[in-house]
């Protein structure tokens, strides 16, 4: 079973838009931003702000980019490799106002349980991207999935879940369906949502 680090993730290359940067920082960050609809509704939204996304997959990358110039965006950074190499190596910690993560791949079958992104250390990680005010938020439409960044969230003592333990579409700040949203609501599945606040770890309740 591979398991992230992926050895081969590290030895690639990882791939900036528009330019190389050495240390990255920003306001707001998705994480597997795929067809970019969310990603760019977002750096509409606020023009003035620095959007970073991180996506793993190259096809999706290039075919992004297209995409954010035809509209015209100018604030995008965009990265193409895993999230889990790309953060330690070139991420500014407590930089970041919000984390997005939308509908990261299901791994449905338990063997491939170790594949999914949201595992504690990845959720600590994030947490040291946020600023005190910062924001996390998740959504999946697999309950499973669900439960278990849940569960894990017990663990990151620097990140409080608000939600009850889930969160409502509203509580998700400046929410714009994704594909993978829009996907599945049109097949009449339900949508999980969870939000999380950065605190100090004798904060949380
Ligand atoms: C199911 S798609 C969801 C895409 C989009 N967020 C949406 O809701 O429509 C999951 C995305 O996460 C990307 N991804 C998977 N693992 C990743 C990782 N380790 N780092 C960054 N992106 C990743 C995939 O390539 C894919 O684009």
């Amino acid at each position: 079973m591979r398991q992230f680090p992926y050895e081969f993730e590290g030895r690639k290359p990882i791939l900036f838009y528009p330019e190389p940067l050495d240390r990255i920082d920003g306001d707001f960050l998705e994480i597997g931003p795929g067809r970019g609809d969310f990603l760019m509704a977002l750096a509409e939204q606020y023009p003035d702000q620095k959007v970073v996304a991180v996506e793993l997959a190259k096809k999706r990358y290039y075919k992004l980019i297209p995409r954010i110039e035809k509209r015209g965006i100018e604030n995008i950074t965009l990265l193409c490799a895993a999230a889990q190499i790309a953060i330690p190596r070139h991420f500014v910690p407590r930089s970041f106002e919000r984390i997005y993560v939308l509908f990261p791949d299901p791994w449905p079958k338990d063997r491939h349980a170790p594949h999914r992104l949201l595992n504690a250390e990845f959720l600590t990680m994030l947490a040291g991207l946020l600023t005190d005010s910062g924001s996390f938020f998740f959504a999946t439409d697999f309950k499973a999935y669900a439960d278990w960044v849940v569960a894990n969230l017990t663990d990151v003592p620097t990140l409080e879940n608000i939600g009850r333990p889930f969160a409502d579409q509203s509580d998700i700040q400046d929410y714009f369906p994704s594909f993978f949203e829009q996907k599945w609501r049109d097949e009449g599945r339900s949508i999980y949502y969870v939000r999380c606040r950065r605190v100090r770890p004798a904060e949380r309740s």
